[in-house]
């Protein structure tokens, strides 16, 4: 009884944690095989996202390695922090520091997408709209009064909420993906398709990010396995060695 009451508890408090977020109003299918995209995520992550996220469990080396980007290439186009290609990827702006100033300190994306998933974060970065109550000019869709800046409004431009006659926000479709819709006001560099490609990119690197993480677990998971094996055969031995005398 106690059990199945703990295994509901497990099972409900991420649903609750989950209703207590705002809505996920996209849907992203990440694509790990599409190299170019991983590529060219990186390089957006570098630019845009390094300043204040780190992805402490990894490196840039393991970038290069994986996603065929060569060495010189890696240390001149995605090493911004002048470290070395060896290096785990740090924040450029110490934590405390951007705690100071945003309110709140940027977390680590190494986990994210396995914390939130593709949905969440390719929608986070397409849901930031113009918002005067905020000290970012800015808010959130996904993340309700989020400290993080638009920082991709210089490729986005900066949308509004649109608002249907009552002035009230309209909400497109229903249930978890219902797509609140935005008027864009000020263009940015991008046209919406570049700018869902790039958003995408950055949402398929940080899925790969996420991975080699997972594969050290798997790993782990399997030493746990063989250990048992050999213990359990070692167990096995023994007892018939003590045995064999009884009989
Ligand atoms: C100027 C600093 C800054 C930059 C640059 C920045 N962020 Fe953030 N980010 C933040 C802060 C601060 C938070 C914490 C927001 C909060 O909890 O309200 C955050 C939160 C996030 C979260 C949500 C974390 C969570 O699960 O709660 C994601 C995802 C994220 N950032 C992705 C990005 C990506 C991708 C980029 C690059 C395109 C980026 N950020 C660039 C400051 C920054």
């Amino acid at each position: 009884m106690m059990r199945q009451l703990f295994i509901a508890l497990l099972l409900f408090v991420p649903l609750m944690a989950s209703a207590a977020e705002g809505t996920v109003p996209f849907h992203f299918d990440p694509n790990l095989s599409n190299e170019a995209s991983l590529q060219r995520g990186a390089k957006l992550f570098m630019n845009y996202c390094s300043g204040c996220h780190s992805l402490q469990y990894m490196r840039y080396q393991r970038i290069g390695d994986d996603l065929g980007i060569p060495d010189d290439v890696v240390e001149n186009n995605l090493l911004m922090t002048g470290g070395k290609i060896g290096d785990t990827i740090q924040a450029s702006m110490p934590a405390e520091k951007a705690a100071e100033w945003f309110g709140k300190a940027p977390p680590d994306l190494s986990l994210e997408s396995r914390a939130r998933g593709a949905d969440w974060i390719y929608s986070f970065l397409m849901s930031f709209y113009l918002d005067d109550s905020r000290p970012s000019g800015v808010n959130n869709v996904v993340l309700a009064n989020t400290a993080m800046p638009a920082v991709l409004a210089p490729l986005q431009g900066f949308q509004a909420l649109k608002k249907d006659e009552g002035g009230h926000a309209e909400e497109g479709g229903e249930g978890e993906h219902a797509a609140p819709r935005f008027d864009l006001v000020q263009k940015g560099q991008m046209n919406s398709a570049e700018y869902e490609r790039a958003v995408g990119d950055i949402t398929n690197f940080l899925v790969y990010v996420g991975e080699p993480a997972q594969l050290v677990r798997y790993s782990l998971g399997f030493k746990v396995l063989i250990f048992l094996l050999i213990f359990t055969g070692l167990a096995y031995m023994l007892k018939r060695e003590f045995w064999r005398d009884v009989h």
